[in-house]
């Protein structure tokens, strides 16, 4: 069977993948029972597994997280599940790229051997009614992303509790690119002890600092242009900072400007915060590293982007 999974070591237990896609070097998967079984049988033929959610439409933001996973891991699985209860507007989720030929192409070509593509009946049986048990990380979620898109990380808490709990001791890689959703995720697996050790990776942008996005492909040339004021007022205000600027509501006055000089653009917030709770910062101490966090709309499309304070991804 032509199959990416690297051979077991003598005497463990086979792998036994459901589908093998046509020409493409990767198994796909779409039950979790299935999934469950797999990377157990990973595990016991003594291999480690990474894990890498996605909801599809994957760029080469995503293929990083890949590479970097079967870098540091024996067997890769990638899940692509375009997750409702994360959707608050119908036409949103209606709109979100499906493409998972495509996907599977990237997915093989940084190394996966797995993937992981349920159906919306196999993750939640009583869709569209409301799940029954949801996840709720409220003190990170309130803020932000979450204050615009309410529910929001609570369909984002839920379906990565599910795919982690069904995947089992893995190392989960997530993008710093979400970050407050990356900073959910942390919360979650530590609260809820899931059997996950969860790896932030750097954002990957365009050569023009545009963050990548799988929303990035909604946007005209003009718009594409006018959102790169969003990684300009990041690495103002990471400047600012780094040049000893200690007054955080200065620095983000500063971000405010700067967008402010670009009509196409409609700022959602430009703030600086405490890098572990996301709470406003009010001063600088080195104690407590701080972020740069920016979200705004250009045209049909909402942006969000964030930095360190050195200038770092
Ligand atoms: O970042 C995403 O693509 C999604 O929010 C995630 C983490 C896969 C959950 O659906």
């Amino acid at each position: 069977m032509s199959t990416a999974i690297a051979p077991a070591p003598a005497g463990s237990t086979a792998v036994t993948p459901a589908t093998v896609t046509g020409g493409l070097d990767v198994v796909v998967i779409e039950t979790l029972a299935e999934y469950a079984e797999t990377l157990d049988a990973v595990r016991q033929s003594g291999r480690t597994v990474g894990v890498v959610p996605t909801m599809g439409a994957l760029h080469a933001g995503h293929r990083s997280l890949v590479e970097r996973a079967a870098a540091e891991c024996d067997v890769v699985a990638v899940s692509i599940f375009v997750n409702p209860t994360q959707f608050g507007e119908a036409a949103d989720l209606a709109n979100y790229p499906r493409t998972l030929e495509s996907d599977l192409e990237v997915v093989s070509g940084a190394g996966a051997h797995l993937v992981f593509a349920p159906s919306v009946a196999e993750m939640y049986p009583e869709w569209p009614a409301a799940t029954t048990t949801m996840v709720s990380v409220p003190a990170l979620s309130r803020r932000w992303e979450g204050a615009s898109r309410p529910g929001h990380f609570d369909g984002v808490a839920t379906v990565v509790a599910k795919l982690l709990s069904t995947a089992g001791r893995c190392r989960a890689y997530f993008g710093e690119k979400d970050f407050q959703q990356l900073a959910v995720v942390r919360r979650l697996v530590r609260d809820l002890s899931l059997p996950a050790e969860v790896v932030g990776c750097e954002t990957v942008r365009d050569f023009d600092g545009l963050a990548l996005s799988s929303r990035n492909v909604r946007l005209s040339t003009e718009q594409r242009r006018a959102a790169l004021v969003l990684s300009r007022a990041l690495r103002a205000g990471a400047w600012s900072l780094s040049r000893g600027e200690c007054d955080p509501s200065s620095v983000e006055a500063e971000m405010v400007r700067l967008v402010a000089d670009q009509p196409e653009v409609e700022l959602d917030y430009a703030a600086v915060v405490h890098a572990d709770d996301l709470e406003p910062a009010r001063s600088c101490s080195p104690a407590r590293p701080l972020r740069l966090l920016i979200a705004g709309t250009v045209g049909p499309v909402r942006l969000i982007d964030n930095l360190g304070p050195h200038g770092a991804r």
